[in-house]
């Protein structure tokens, strides 16, 4: 097995760092947790990013808090357009996620990001899949820079559901056989 770049501390006493480590991130994939596409735009630039890290943060306002790479085009993109639109997936739509493992190619004639016909999200013009079960555009409120990962931190401008509407079985990353962060 090749050895982990980088064991992150802190470990308990006692504790053999590697063991620990491996440990941990086991624990850390065992939290239930959804699976989204994160839409993001600065003018004409548009990408989907698969993203696993999202949550609500408070209800008033309604804020939420999605965790993103520090080098990803997403955060640069955000960063640059104020905003975010976070979309739910059907559980159809499994193949999605590894198509957004990558920044997406953008077809700006056809509407599609890698192949996928999108929609602008109606408050920020964030794209969306045109298959999403719902979205919540986001305005973004501020970024915490956290190491790996900075933290968007977006109010909900407007939350849609889309065609298939609100029965529809959302997609969650135990659906898969992937999984992030740990
Ligand atoms: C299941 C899964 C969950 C992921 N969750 C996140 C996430 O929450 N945040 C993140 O920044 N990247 C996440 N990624 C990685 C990104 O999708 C991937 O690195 C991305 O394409 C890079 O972003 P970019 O296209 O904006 O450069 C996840 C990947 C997978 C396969």
């Amino acid at each position: 097995m090749t050895p982990r770049a980088q064991v992150v501390g802190p470990f308990p006493v006692g504790a053999d760092p590697v063991e620990y480590d491996r440990r941990r991130r086991r624990v850390l994939w065992k939290m239930p947790t959804g699976l989204y596409l994160l839409g993001s735009r600065a003018g004409a630039r548009r990408n989907l990013m698969t993203c696993s890290l999202a949550v609500q943060l408070a209800t008033e306002p309604k804020l939420l808090g999605v965790a993103v790479e520090s080098g990803s085009v997403t955060l640069g993109l955000v960063r640059e357009g104020r905003s975010f639109a976070l979309s739910l997936l059907s559980r159809q739509d499994r193949a999605l996620v590894r198509t957004f493992a990558k920044p997406a190619e953008h077809d700006a004639s056809a509407r599609t990001l890698s192949g996928v016909a999108y929609l602008d999200a109606p408050a920020t013009g964030c794209p969306a899949p045109a298959s999403a079960v719902a979205v919540l555009d986001c305005r973004l409120e501020r970024v915490v820079e956290l190491g790996s990962h900075a933290l968007l931190v977006g109010e909900v401008l407007d939350a849609v559901f889309g065609d298939e509407g609100e029965e529809a079985e959302v997609l969650r990353i135990e659906d898969t056989r992937m999984s992030y962060g740990g």
